[in-house]
């Protein structure tokens, strides 16, 4: 009887003390998930992006190991070259600063990572000479064809003509500015 009437209200405090504690772990996870980022709180969308990931360092050490296999470092450089140039040859003439920052990180991040690890270092090397420019479609083709014929230089290779540039990678991409200048 004495142990039966103090154990009631013992289990019912416990009871309650569980319940508080759930409610205050659903309260906690609920109030955390939909508190905004700093950023966001301030209208900066850069804040978001940095409260939900550090941002990389655009210039630090070259990630992918040696590719030893010629055949497939040259295989790889045709590729990459020919993304990196269309990519500059699709770029608006008149961009935006966002716009710009994007192809300057794009063009870093690229070298950071790019698969032949010796070939990133070199690059490193070529970018810290010439940065990349961002300004718009004409300096970014130029400059990229610029820094090509660096690494033509170094590897032996034949200068390219950088005043053919434009019409080289004017893909035939069906763009939507000229289909619509045909039209009129
Ligand atoms: C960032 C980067 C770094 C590299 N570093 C190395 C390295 O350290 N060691 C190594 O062995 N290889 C490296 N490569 C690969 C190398 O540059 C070549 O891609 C590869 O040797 C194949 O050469 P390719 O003669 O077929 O012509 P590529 O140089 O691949 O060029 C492909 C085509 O682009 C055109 N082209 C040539 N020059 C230019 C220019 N200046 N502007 C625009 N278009 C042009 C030509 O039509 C050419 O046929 C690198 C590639 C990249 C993208
Ligand atoms: C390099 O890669 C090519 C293409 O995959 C392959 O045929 C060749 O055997 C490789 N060479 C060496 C030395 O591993």
């Amino acid at each position: 009887m004495y142990s039966r009437s103090l154990s009631r209200p013992t289990r019912r405090t416990g009871l309650l003390a569980l319940v508080a504690a759930v409610l205050f772990t659903f309260l906690l996870l609920h109030s955390y998930q939909h508190t905004p980022p700093a950023g966001q709180r301030a209208g900066n969308a850069a804040g978001v992006a940095s409260a939900l990931y550090s941002q990389p360092d655009l210039s630090g050490h070259a990630i992918a190991p040696r590719l030893g296999n010629e055949t497939i470092k040259a295989e790889l450089g045709r590729a990459a070259w020919k993304v990196l140039h269309t990519t500059l040859a699709r770029f608006p003439e008149k961009p935006t600063k966002d716009e710009s920052e994007a192809l300057r990180s794009y063009i870093h991040l690229f070298q950071r990572l790019y698969p032949c690890g010796e070939c990133a270092e070199h690059f490193g090397e070529v970018l810290k000479q010439f940065p990349p420019q961002v300004d718009g479609r004409n300096v970014a083709a130029g400059w990229g064809c610029h820094v090509h014929n660096v690494v033509n230089k170094r590897l032996k290779k034949p200068q390219f003509d950088c005043s053919k540039i434009g019409d080289f990678y004017d893909c035939g991409c069906a763009d939507d500015e000229k289909e619509k200048k045909k039209g009129t």
